[in-house]
Order: C-alpha cells, then sequence, then structure tokens
C-alpha cells in the first residue's frame, strides 16, 4: 500500500486507473474517507467487505462526480429527490434511491435500492473525473474504518485502521483533516415522503425547505438496512462517557466554554460546534492512541450538526456499555 500525499495530477490519474485495474483506493471526502472501489467490478467490492470486516448484506454509497450521473445508477427517481440533488450536491448527502440496471446485488446487499452521493472535496472529484474517463461509472465508498469503528477523518487514522489490511496495489490519497468530519445525512428516497435514516450536515430543515415536504424520520428503517443504524456503533476502545463529569486520568472533550475538570487530560477543547464536529472522532481517537480507559465527552446543546454530535455520541457511548 502507498500513501499519496496532496497527490499530483498524475498521481490522482495514477489512482484511478489503480481503481480501474480492481485495486482500492482510500480518499478523502468533506465527511469522512471513504474506502473506494470499481463499484461495477464485484471482486474489487468484495475485498472492501473482507479489508473492513463489514457484513456482507450490508449495502455500499456510490460516489458519482455530479448530479447528471444519477440516472445511470437509480431509476423511477422522485421530483424531491431531485430537487435535493440540485440543492444539497455535491454536499454531505446521501440519496437512497431505487436501483437501476448498473446496481447489482454485490453493491446494494440484495436491496432494491442504492444509495448515491456526489462528495463535495477537490481531491474526490478528480479522483471520480479520471475514473470516469477511463470509462469508470461510479465508486463504491463506505467509511475506511473496520466495521464498527469510529470513521476515519484523517489519512493518519485510515493507516491506523486499514493499513495492514491492504494489498500491495492499493493506495490511499491524503488531504489531510476531511473538513466537516460526520459522516453524511442518509435519506430514503424511495416512498413519497423523504425519510432520515442517520442524520448529518444537511438537516431535516433543510430537507423540508427544499422540497416543501414534510420529512420522515426513521419512517423505513423496517426496510432497509443501515449499519450506521445499530446502536453499538462509531466505538472507540475507552469507553465513552455522556457528560462533564470526568475523574482524574480519564479524557475528556468538550467546547472550550466548559473547564477542565482537576487532573483529567484534555482531548479537545473546540470554540464552535462546527470545529466540535471537525474534531471529534480524531479526539475519540486520541483517548485510544493514549490508551485511556474513559473518555468522558460532554454533549453540546442545539440544533444541526449538535444534534448529529448527540446521536454519534450515544452510538459510541452504548456500544462500550456492551463490553
Ligand atoms: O459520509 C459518508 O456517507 C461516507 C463517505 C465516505 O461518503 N460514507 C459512509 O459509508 O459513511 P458507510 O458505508 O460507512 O455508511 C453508509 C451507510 C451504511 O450504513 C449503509 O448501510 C447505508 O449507508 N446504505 C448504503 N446503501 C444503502 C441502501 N441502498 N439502502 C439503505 N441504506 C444504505
Ligand atoms: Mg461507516
Amino acid at each position: 500500500m502507498k500513501v499519496f500525499s496532496n497527490p499530483t495530477q498524475n498521481e490522482i490519474k495514477f489512482a484511478a486507473k489503480a481503481l480501474k485495474d480492481g485495486n482500492l483506493v482510500a480518499f478523502p471526502t468533506e465527511t469522512v474517507y471513504g474506502l473506494g472501489a470499481d463499484a461495477e467490478n464485484e471482486k474489487a467490492v468484495s475485498r472492501i467487505y473482507s479489508v473492513k470486516g463489514r457484513p456482507a448484506d450490508h449495502p455500499l454509497i456510490v460516489h458519482i462526480s455530479s448530479v447528471n450521473q444519477m440516472s445511470k445508477w437509480a431509476i423511477g427517481i422522485p421530483d424531491y429527490a431531485t430537487k435535493l440533488a440540485r440543492e444539497f450536491w455535491p454536499g454531505p448527502m446521501t440519496l437512497i434511491l431505487e436501483r437501476g440496471g448498473l446496481a447489482k446485488d454485490f453493491i446494494t446487499g440484495g436491496q432494491k435500492s442504492i444509495g448515491l452521493r456526489v462528495p463535495n472535496q477537490p481531491l474526490a472529484y478528480s479522483l471520480l473525473i479520471e475514473f470516469e474517463l477511463l470509462g469508470g461509472k461510479g465508486l463504491a465508498a463506505p467509511s475506511a474504518n473496520k466495521f464498527g469503528a469510529v470513521s476515519p477523518t484523517n489519512c493518519e487514522a485510515v493507516v491506523e485502521e486499514l493499513g495492514i489490511s491492504l494489498d500491495y496495489d492499493d493506495l490511499i490519497l491524503n488531504a489531510g483533516q476531511c473538513e466537516i468530519g460526520l459522516e453524511s445525512t442518509i435519506i430514503d428516497c424511495t416512498s413519497n415522503h423523504p425519510s432520515i435514516l442517520r442524520s448529518g450536515a444537511i438537516t431535516e430543515s433543510m430537507i423540508r425547505n427544499a422540497t416543501g415536504i414534510s420529512v420522515c424520520f426513521d419512517c423505513n428503517k423496517h426496510k432497509v438496512k443501515v449499519s450506521g443504524q445499530y446502536v453499538s456503533h462509531y466505538s472507540p476502545r475507552a469507553k465513552v462517557i455522556v457528560g462533564k463529569f470526568a475523574l482524574p486520568g480519564q479524557g475528556f472533550i468538550a467546547l472550550n466554554s466548559v473547564p477542565t475538570p482537576v487532573g483529567v487530560i484534555r482531548l479537545a477543547a473546540p470554540e464552535t460546534i462546527e470545529e466540535f464536529a471537525k474534531i471529534f472522532y480524531k479526539s475519540l481517537r486520541a483517548a485510544d492512541q493514549l490508551g485511556l480507559k474513559h473518555v468522558a465527552v460532554c454533549q453540546p446543546e442545539g440544533d444541526g450538526l449538535a444534534n448529529v454530535i448527540r446521536e454519534r455520541l450515544s452510538k459510541a457511548a452504548f456500544g462500550r456499555e456492551l463490553l
């Protein structure tokens, strides 16, 4: 496995060719790093599952360069989904649509729907364009972590998660820290109301404003399998505690305005909610790197991204409670 840091255009072309040849390429998006494979290549896609240790029936998101590629992968696209795509792509939003002919069972986990996303990250965009120039139609890319672990938001975290599982010809493209730091909003568009399956930076009110239709939360949960819906997910090895009370020797993550309890190891002190989101996963990883047994996270108040952080936090915390 090779790492290309701030890759040149030639290196991006090389990575696109590597993908076309059936290798895996981890790449940055504005949300988290993805582990990419040619979405039409069953063998390459099956390696994503083995490298991640992910159950084979969990569907993958296909990443495309623009809204124009949508109809290659999806059919029967409702008007409100087209509105969402025009409004929020490229951006941190995944649309679940009725699948078209290109979307095979090995991508959709046997479901009749397909997840599509146009990422908003210059390197991801160049990679998708170069891949499409070689005849590629889309990149299957889950977050570049082991199943159930915290998503990587920088290159070091990808290496830590998957470095030893990747092969000689696989690549990692490094463009530093992801801008948003939390996974995309997943919106099920297979019925006449949009339904949020996983929260993210595109919020319910943004969806309502863009479509003029009210949003349903988890309405179609029974219909689809979303791994992020597992209560235990996004977990570091350290036990995550929700609240502002931490004991000496424990890690602590809270907004800058929250004072550090005596003897506690402050892992992050973001000034804004956006900064909190951006460094949240990195800070959870820091707890593991320091070998901490516990990390207390003081949840931010408010809507939007604060809401998303609280949701991810409860999953990270619940995951460890089970052990
Ligand atoms: O921000 C993101 O979405 C990142 C970046 C790399 O794009 N990707 C990501 O992928 O988080 P992943 O595989 O870690 O999470 C995607 C979720 C999974 O829980 C999967 O089950 C769900 O999307 N999903 C994908 N296709 C689906 C489908 N057809 N129906 C229902 N859920 C689907
Ligand atoms: Mg994931």
